[in-house]
């Protein structure tokens, strides 16, 4: 039994990927922001906390929570996407902030406050849910701004985590594109197909991977 700490998981991937990990009797803590989603996850036997990411408070206060656990698994997976048509002509600093805020600079300080807990475990793995449309060689349609630029600077944060901290196993993962809210409807994979295959790729992944960026089928994705 391993212990899993996910992020976001009261809805979307997260959300599958807790029920998951629980139904083969691992253990999960999981964060939210409802008490709905966090009554929804206790029901199946995960351990929550209330985590805002725009708030390092709260993140911090998370950090304490756990500190001396054994963490084998973290799994930074909550993320927004805003405003998909904004224009160079129409910037709203806010929303661009909380952007990097919850999708970038939250997953630093949570990789920060569990060092420690999850340096006593075996496994020592610390994983970051990226994007394809934080491939900058790929970027050829424009768009989508602040998300793009935002997981661009999540792989440049977790690549950097895996060099300053080598005895991590820190691993970008692309979970493909899923059918959740902030997915499109006609996306190729159910969370269920993403969150199965996303948890496959952990589970093979070492040493050896650290400071790689994947995807949901563990093939190579371009920075
Ligand atoms: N769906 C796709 O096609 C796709 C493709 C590539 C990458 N991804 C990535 O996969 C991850 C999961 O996405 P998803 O599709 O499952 O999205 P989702 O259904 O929109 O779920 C997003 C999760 O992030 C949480 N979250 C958002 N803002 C937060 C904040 N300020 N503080 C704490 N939690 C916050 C949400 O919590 P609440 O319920 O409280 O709002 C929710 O649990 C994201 O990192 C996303 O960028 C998704």
């Amino acid at each position: 039994m391993s212990t899993i700490v996910i992020t976001g998981a009261g809805r979307g991937i997260g959300r599958e990927m807790a029920g998951q990990y629980l139904a083969e009797g691992h253990r999960v803590i999981a964060t939210v922001r409802s008490q709905e989603h966090a009554d929804q996850l206790r029901a199946l036997g995960a351990q929550t906390h209330f985590v805002e990411m725009t708030d390092p408070q709260s993140i911090a206060a998370f950090g304490q929570a756990v500190a001396d656990e054994t963490i084998d698994v973290l799994i930074v997976n909550a993320g927004i996407m805003r405003q998909r048509d904004m224009r160079f002509s129409n910037i709203d600093v806010r929303v661009f902030q909380e952007c990097f805020q919850v999708n970038c600079i939250a997953p630093a300080l949570l990789a920060g406050h569990l060092l420690a807990p999850v340096r006593r475990s075996q496994g020592r793995k610390m994983i970051a849910i990226s994007s394809g449309r934080a491939c900058i060689s790929r970027n050829t349609t424009g768009s989508v701004l602040m998300y793009r630029a935002s997981k661009a600077a999540l792989n440049m944060t977790w690549k950097t985590l895996a060099s300053d901290e080598p005895d991590i196993m820190a691993l970008l993962i692309h979970p493909g594109r899923v059918r959740t809210s902030m997915g499109l409807p006609e996306a190729e994979l159910s969370p269920e197909e993403s969150a199965s295959a996303v948890r496959k790729v952990i589970a093979e992944s070492g040493p050896q991977h650290s400071g790689c960026f994947v995807n949901y089928a563990g093939q190579t994705m371009p920075w």
